[in-house]
């Protein structure tokens, strides 16, 4: 822990007598077990967080994966930390809308023509206050969190009724989908989350599952939280990547054959509501 927090902890406690709470946690995981064995799999954004920790779980569970994102030395270094044959990057930018049918043709040709599932991760985060949100902040986020997911379901559901595949497409929402918001970035994760029932409702009948994680805070480049400092603040606990990863890997299996259409809220808690 930096000099700088040890000095706000203490102040806070001065100030406000709270006692200082140290949390870390150690992810357990589904046993390595094939679970993903022979599956190929799209991640969006796996350049880092939870979309990086996403693709190396479904290489240990024995699939293959491409991971996307928009530079192509972000996505070498992931490569390499990644290190497996089983492991492709394609430099795919999802905010840009009208490039998006010919990525997910490029993706497809990669995958020597099968998909099997998708993770829709990419996402950025901005917040300000209200009144400040230009046309332009509000356009990258909904584009990048959400109108590029959209395009890219359209696209995949349509390859898999064309060729009879039993797909399986995950989207990384938030726990603010769960809530009402006026932030550009929470209602591109509501909206998400209507999309995701939407979808389930309407392609269950051909075998095709749409399900998400909506993750708590979790400790990503996104909000410069490191997961192996202390998991605790402002009275919740942190989520780690890989453990909304772990979760991932369940909805992408067929373990999970029975659920669609969920939301799984990956947050201890925070987004129920206890009105007793
Ligand atoms: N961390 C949290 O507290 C939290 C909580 C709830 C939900 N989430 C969601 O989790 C998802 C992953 O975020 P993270 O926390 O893992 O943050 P992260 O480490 O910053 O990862 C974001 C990923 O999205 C990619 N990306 C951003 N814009 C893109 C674009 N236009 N096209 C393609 N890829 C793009 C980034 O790749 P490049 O930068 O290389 O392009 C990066 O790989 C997001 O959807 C986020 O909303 C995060």
């Amino acid at each position: 822990m930096s000099l700088k927090s040890v000095l706000k902890r203490c102040a806070k406690f001065l100030v406000y007598g709270q006692p200082v709470v140290n949390k870390y946690v150690s992810v357990a995981h589904i046993d390595d077990n094939k679970l993903l064995a022979g599956k190929k799999i799209l991640v969006t954004g796996g350049t880092s967080g939870i979309g990086l920790s996403v693709a190396k779980k479904i290489i240990a569970a024995g699939g293959e994966v491409i991971i996307t994102g928009r530079s192509q030395d972000k996505l070498n270094n992931a490569l390499k930390e990644i290190d497996s044959n089983n492991c492709k990057a394609i430099v795919f930018d999802i905010a840009n809308i009208t490039s998006i049918k010919s990525k997910f043709l490029d993706v497809v040709d990669l995958f020597d023509g099968k998909l099997d599932a998708v993770v829709s991760n990419a996402g950025i985060y901005k917040q300000k206050n209200f009144f400040d949100y230009t046309l332009d902040d509000y356009t990258r986020t909904m584009d990048t969190n959400f109108t590029g997911a959209f395009f890219l379901a359209q696209a995949t559901i349509k390859y898999w009724l064309d060729n009879h595949i039993d797909g399986n497409l995950v989207f990384v929402s938030s726990e603010r989908g769960i809530m009402s918001d006026v932030h550009p970035y929470g209602l591109s994760k509501v909206v998400c989350n209507s999309f995701v029932e939407g979808l389930a409702k309407q392609y269950g009948v051909n075998d095709i599952r749409v399900n998400a994680v909506a993750p708590g805070i979790t400790a990503t480049n996104i909000n410069n939280i490191n997961p192996d400092g202390n998991l605790w603040f402002d009275k919740r606990r942190i989520m780690r990547p890989e453990e909304i990863a772990e979760v991932v890997k369940f909805l992408l299996s067929d373990a999970s054959k029975c659920v669609n259409g969920q939301i799984v809220a990956c947050n201890e808690a925070y987004s129920v509501n206890m009105d007793c």
